[in-house]
């Protein structure tokens, strides 16, 4: 029996956690109990170090534990740890919103070429992803009046009971579908890569899209299209140029809002501010959480200061609130988050970075042309699919190259309907030498996975480096 199995947090956890939630494998060696995190480097209660190519779900944008960061949730620990979300509020909760209103519609607005004047936005903060979705989803509801709400498929908004109706996996949403409104109807993503969806290239164009569009809408209660720019838990899924443009369009002649879920893709990640900046579409209202922060729950629904005011004056009762709304820990580490994502010019770090990603990338697949169906890059997300002989999804691979690369210091995870991406999305700190380091991890990997060979009983693991607590 692996020691591994009676690690103490481990055994703890399988008695009072619910059994869901964390899988243990101790003859994967999975999961490592971490024990404490900076920069690009994770360590483990064991003491073995890792270069974490995830940002702990895309959150670490500026680096795990960013000493900026740390010394403002630090300060305002000790000043004020809560307030009272929509009664009596603290300063710093409304910097962040005219902040998030200057990051966002602001500068959306205000560029050149911008068909309309400028405009301001106006937030609603919450705690995780899907509670910005949720805000997002009921402002869409209270400004057109539509109750539908067009989504795509693979995408991934939360699982909340709200946001699931727009989250289209079975695996989250069939235990629960007869508890769900059903408000949701569901259209393809349409991919770059002709390959990687079912159909043939024509299939994606924008005309053949739009009649999708229209026909997943044509009962006409559709108030809401809510898309991720580009899908993230759904495999690193990048789309083609024309279709948020197009999404823009279907939107306004029907009436309903644009809401783009930047909750992965926003503040850096795919080397512009936000994804959709590549397109130069603005949206009527905005999802961000994760690297918002950089570790602290905290989220935020941005919207078009007139979209937004759908929601009735305050009387006394927000029909919409919870109790840590705007928390103040959360607001002062975002404010320290955002100085540090404009100092470090980490956005453009991404653009800059994405060249060395995708070569890795690319070398990754011709390396394994016949077990990879397809590699996707923009910015600091990226992915590469596996597949079988067959040409299916080979989750096998996928999962076992990220157990293996564990043993080897690296820290990744799968994304995709069946998990047979391999998603790369490292705080965008990491240094160019980190990132080839760790793709020579993941070859050896896939290597060891393929040939079938057993692994090393004490494999060799990266060069522990301090971390200092
Ligand atoms: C695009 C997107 N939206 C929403 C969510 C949900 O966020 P949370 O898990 O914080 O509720 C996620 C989480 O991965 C996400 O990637």
């Amino acid at each position: 029996m692996s020691t591994r199995r009676k690690d103490p947090t481990l055994e703890l956890l399988r008695r009072h956690e619910s059994r869901n939630i964390t899988l243990v494998q101790p003859e994967e060696g999975w999961p490592i109990v971490w024990k404490r995190a900076r920069g690009c480097r994770v360590q483990d209660e064991a003491g073995r170090s890792y270069l974490d190519l995830t940002a702990a779900f895309g959150v670490a944008a500026a680096g795990h534990a960013n000493p900026a960061v740390v010394r403002a949730g630090r300060r305002q620990m000790s000043e004020l740890l809560h307030a009272m979300g929509d009664v009596h509020p603290h300063a710093l909760k409304a910097r962040l919103a005219r902040e998030l209103s200057r990051v966002t519609f602001e500068r959306w607005t205000r560029r050149k070429g911008f068909a309309g004047g400028p405009e301001t936005g106006k937030v609603i903060f919450g705690c995780s992803g899907f509670e910005a979705v949720e805000a997002a989803l009921k402002t869409a509801r209270l400004a057109t009046g539509k109750p539908g709400v067009l989504a795509f498929r693979g995408g991934y908004h939360g699982v909340g009971y709200g946001a699931l109706n727009a989250t289209e996996r079975g695996h989250f949403r069939d235990p629960f579908r007869d508890q769900l409104r059903e408000f949701g109807r569901f259209v393809d993503f349409p991919m770059t890569d002709p390959q990687a969806r079912s159909g043939g290239p024509g299939e994606d164009a924008p005309g053949v899209f739009i009649e999708a569009l229209d026909r997943a809408a044509a009962k006409g209660d559709v108030g809401a299209v809510i898309v991720e720019p580009m899908q993230a838990r759904g495999g690193i899924r990048i789309p083609p140029p024309w279709f948020l443009p197009c999404l823009r369009q279907w939107a306004d002649r029907n009436g309903a809002l644009l809401i783009l879920d930047e909750i992965y893709t926003g503040f850096g990640r795919t080397g512009a501010w936000f994804a959709c900046e590549h397109s130069g579409v603005v949206p009527d209202l905005v999802c961000l959480g994760k690297a918002l922060t950089g570790g602290f729950p905290l989220s935020a629904c941005v919207g078009r200061a007139r979209v937004m005011d759908a929601w009735p004056p305050a009387m006394g009762e927000a029909i919409h609130t919870s109790t840590y709304l705007g928390h103040p820990v959360g607001c002062a580490m975002a404010l320290a988050q955002l100085g540090e994502l404009r100092r470090l010019n980490l956005p453009a770090r991404a653009a800059r970075l994405q060249a060395v990603l995708e070569a890795e990338l690319t070398a990754l697949q011709r390396r394994f042309p016949d077990r990879v169906s397809r590699v996707s890059v923009i910015g600091l997300m990226g992915g590469i699919a596996w597949k079988r002989p067959d040409g299916g999804p080979d989750t096998g691979l996928s999962v076992g190259l990220m157990h293996e690369a564990l043993r080897r210091g690296v820290i990744l995870l799968p994304e995709g309907e069946h998990s047979e991406v391999t998603g790369i999305t490292p705080p965008l700190t990491i240094t160019e030498a980190q990132l080839r380091r760790a793709f020579r991890e993941i070859t050896r990997s896939v290597e060891i996975r393929l040939a079938g060979t057993k692994p090393p009983a004490k494999p060799r693991h990266l060069r522990p480096r301090k971390i200092r607590p």
